[in-house]
């Protein structure tokens, strides 16, 4: 089966890439000529990764799969959220964003936080949504060089490693995109060939 995973980051096809392990044939934004900068204007991770994939699936006729991440920080009241990828700014740096997070916790003693991913599905029409969250902590200072985003500032309650200390496959096991991606490989193969 052909399917398109709406991103052309390339971490997150690389991660996704391995935990297919080449059971279905994955086609990233590039691979179908797809050079629109598709919006995630909407007030929840379930309403941008449905509308990511919905564009999709509309212009392209492909069945298709788009996800939507965000931290949410218990000290913050749930930010960055939903505004994660700009929270410091348009520019969208991971550094910026970072640094941001740091001087907001700075001198807050709960650094409680959890990533939570939402996957949508779309096949011939129709949507499902699939969710993974992890729970961790947000360090004092950055950690690690692998990954990206937020990984070297946050800590999984499963390890004492920061995702950017941890080698991809043992990230992808616990992770939340990890976790919703495996959702959804679970019920592609259920459905395969339904
Ligand atoms: P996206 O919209 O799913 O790309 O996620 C929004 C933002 O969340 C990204 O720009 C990253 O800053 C952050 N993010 C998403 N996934 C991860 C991850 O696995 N590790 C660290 N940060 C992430």
């Amino acid at each position: 089966m052909k399917l398109v995973f709406a991103t052309n980051n390339q971490h997150k096809l690389q991660e996704i890439k391995q935990m297919l392990n080449g059971s279905f044939e994955l086609l990233c934004l590039n691979d179908i000529g797809c050079e629109d900068d598709i919006s995630e204007n909407q007030a929840t991770l379930e309403g941008n990764a449905a509308e990511k994939s919905f564009f999709i699936y509309n212009k392209y006729g492909l069945n298709c799969f788009a996800d939507d991440t965000g931290l949410e920080i218990e000290a913050l009241n749930g930010e960055p959220g939903v505004y994660s990828a700009r929270y410091a700014g348009e520019e969208r740096s991971a550094g910026n964003n970072m640094d941001l997070v740091l001087a907001k916790l700075d001198k807050i003693n709960n650094r409680k936080a959890r990533f939570r991913t939402v996957v949508s599905l779309v096949i011939d029409g129709n949507e499902t949504q699939f969710e993974g969250i992890v729970d961790g902590q947000i360090l004092e200072e950055k950690r690690g060089e692998t990954g990206f985003g937020y990984d070297p500032i946050f800590k999984p309650d499963e390890s004492d490693r920061s995702f950017a200390e941890m080698p991809m496959d043992e990230k992808n096991k616990i992770s939340h995109r990890g976790r919703a991606i495996q959702k959804l490989i679970e019920y592609l193969i259920r459905h395969k060939g339904k």
